[in-house]
């Protein structure tokens, strides 16, 4: 297990939009390993569902890989119910989404373990979703079809659901194009001056500097985003 025992610290992001502000706090341990911190595509993502967040008020919602949950946070804060997980094989990850409900008075998230291509219990068992949220969970090459088998189980269960998830282009070889056809996945890509965030700061924080970061909508092949 890793030492959980860093130096912690605090950050804060601020979204808003005309008379409506949303203030989250997302606490973070320094420390190397990934799910210990906010990482740019996770500011990406929370101003889509802070864009979107009229949709998100009563839907059930679930983070993939969360790690410090701040896409995840601010669904819940808008209303949504959550659903948070990150690896079983990585408690430290877990008790970050926990640490980061408590953070901000949200006391009805669950969270639970889950390995992307696992088909667990726990996977299996999850209620009826409407979104599912991945921030930078195609960072590993060798896991991106790992991502998609789970994310094509849980739209097979789910037909309507969509998976809204942010990627930083690291290399101009990855792509998961193959992989979206043999799990038979549309994939519709949305414009970051869409949701207002082609901006090197966002919610605040300069987290997102001059990353290339994308966002896409994954849905059933039958169904268009
Ligand atoms: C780059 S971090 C992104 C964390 C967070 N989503 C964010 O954007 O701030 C990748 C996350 O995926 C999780 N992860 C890595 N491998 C995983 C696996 N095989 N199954 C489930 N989660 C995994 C890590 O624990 C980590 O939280």
């Amino acid at each position: 297990m890793m030492d959980h025992s860093g130096v912690e610290t605090t950050k804060v992001f601020t979204f808003e939009e005309k008379e409506n502000t949303l203030s989250v706090s997302i606490p973070e341990v320094l420390d190397p390993q990934y799910g210990m911190y906010v990482w740019p595509c996770a500011v990406v993502l929370a101003q889509y569902l802070w864009s979107r967040r009229e949709e998100l008020r009563d839907k059930t919602v679930l983070e993939l890989g969360a790690g410090v949950s701040l896409p995840g946070v601010v669904a819940a804060s808008c209303g949504a119910k959550l659903i948070l997980s990150d690896d079983a094989n990585r408690p430290p990850c877990l008790l970050n989404c926990r640490r980061s409900c408590e953070a901000n008075g949200l006391s009805d998230v669950r969270v639970v373990g889950l390995t992307w291509g696992e088909v667990s219990p726990d996977l299996v068992l999850l209620p009826k979703l409407d979104f599912i949220l991945g921030s930078d969970v195609f960072y590993e090459p060798d896991d991106f079809e790992d991502v998609l088998v789970t994310v094509a189980f849980l739209l097979r269960k789910n037909p309507t659901a969509q998976f809204w998830t942010t990627y930083q282009e690291r290399s101009a070889d990855w792509s998961i194009d193959s992989l979206l056809r043999r799990w038979k996945l549309n994939c519709v890509d949305v414009r970051l001056e869409s949701f207002n965030a082609d901006e090197h700061q966002l919610a605040g924080s300069t987290l997102p500097g001059r990353h290339s970061i994308q966002m896409m909508i994954i849905t059933l092949k039958t169904y268009s985003a």
